[in-house]
C-alpha cells in the first residue's frame, strides 16, 4: 500500500484510517501485528518495546461522568429519530489496546445534550450504546451538541473492553471558545472534526488500558526520558507558533497554553509537524 511505503511516520492508525475513508478492508495482515513490526528489517529483534501504540499513544485519559449519565441506554448507533433537530455530525474510529491492536466487541455508551443543550433525563433521546465490529472500530450518527452553562461542547461516552474496567471520558471538538475557560477540558481528547456540507464528520480513536500480548507487560518496561525541546509546559502559545520537541519541529494549530500530557505530537489537534 502507498501510504504505508511512502513516509516512516505514518502509523498504524493512520493506515486503518486510510483504509476505513477509502471503504475498504483494512489490510489482514495489519490486524494481529503490532504496527511497528512494519518497520523492522527482518530478523531484527523488535526494540524492548513499545506496548503502546506506536505513535506514543497514552491510554486515553479519563473525565468525570457528570451528573446526567443513565444505566440501560438502547442498543443503537444512531442517535437520531424522526423530527430530531440539529446538525448532523457523526464520530467515528477505533478503540485500541496498549500493544495498538483494534480490540472487537468494546461497549461505547454514549450520552449527550440535545442541540438546545438540554440532557433526556426522563428518557433515552442522545443515549446509546454499541460495540466495536471484529476491526476494532465504531460509528455513532447523532447531533452536534448545544451548550449549556458552564460547559464547552462536548460528548459523553463509557468505553469498557470485556471483562476490563469502564474508561468514563468525555469528547471535545476543536475550535470552541469555551475550550479555553472549561476546566474539565482536555485537549488530549480533541476530536478532529471536519465538515461534510452542513454535517459534520469527526474521527477519535480510543486507546484502553488493555494489555494485549505477545511482549512485555506495560509496567515492565521503562519509560523514555521526555525528549525536550523548546516546547514547554506552561507557555501560552499562538496559532502558527513554532516549536521543537523531541527532534522535531511543530506548528501551534490553535491557541492554548502548553500542558503535562499535550506535548506535539500527542495532541493532533493542537500541533501538526512542519
Ligand atoms: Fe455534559
Amino acid at each position: 500500500m502507498d501510504h504505508e511505503t511512502s513516509t516512516g511516520h505514518v502509523t498504524r492508525k493512520a493506515v486503518l484510517r486510510a483504509a476505513f475513508a477509502a471503504g475498504i478492508a483494512a489490510p489482514a495482515v495489519l490486524m494481529g501485528v503490532p504496527a511497528l513490526a512494519r518497520t523492522l528489517t527482518e530478523g531484527e529483534a523488535a526494540p524492548a518495546l513499545t506496548p503502546e501504540c506506536d505513535d506514543g499513544d497514552d491510554p486515553t485519559p479519563p473525565q468525570t461522568e457528570g451528573p446526567y449519565f443513565k444505566p440501560s441506554s438502547p442498543l443503537r448507533s444512531s442517535l437520531v429519530e424522526p423530527g430530531t433537530a440539529g446538525a448532523r455530525l457523526t464520530v467515528s474510529g477505533y478503540v485500541f489496546g496498549l500493544a495498538c491492536r483494534p480490540l472487537a466487541g468494546v461497549l461505547l455508551d454514549f450520552w449527550q445534550a440535545d442541540t438546545n443543550g438540554a440532557y433526556d433525563n426522563t428518557g433515552y433521546r442522545f443515549r446509546g450504546h454499541q460495540f466495536t465490529d471484529a476491526q476494532g472500530a465504531f460509528r455513532l450518527a447523532t447531533i452536534v451538541p448545544g451548550l449549556y452553562p458552564g460547559r464547552t461542547r462536548h460528548l459523553h461516552v463509557k468505553v469498557q473492553a470485556p471483562g476490563r474496567p469502564v474508561l468514563t471520558t468525555q469528547l471535545y471538538f476543536p475550535g470552541e471558545p469555551r475550550n479555553n475557560t472549561d476546566s474539565i477540558f482536555d485537549a488530549r481528547l480533541l476530536m478532529s472534526v471536519r465538515d461534510a456540507g452542513p454535517a459534520k464528520e469527526a474521527a477519535f480513536d480510543f486507546v484502553l488500558n488493555v494489555p494485549q500480548g505477545p511482549g512485555p507487560s506495560p509496567t515492565a518496561t521503562a519509560t523514555t526520558p521526555p525528549p525536550g525541546g523548546s516546547w514547554a509546559a506552561g507557555t501560552a502559545y499562538r496559532a502558527g507558533d513554532r516549536v521543537t520537541y523531541g527532534g522535531l519541529a511543530y506548528v501551534c494549530l490553535q491557541a492554548h497554553t502548553g500542558q503535562a500530557g499535550w506535548e506535539p505530537p500527542n495532541v493532533p489537534a493542537l500541533w501538526r509537524a512542519g
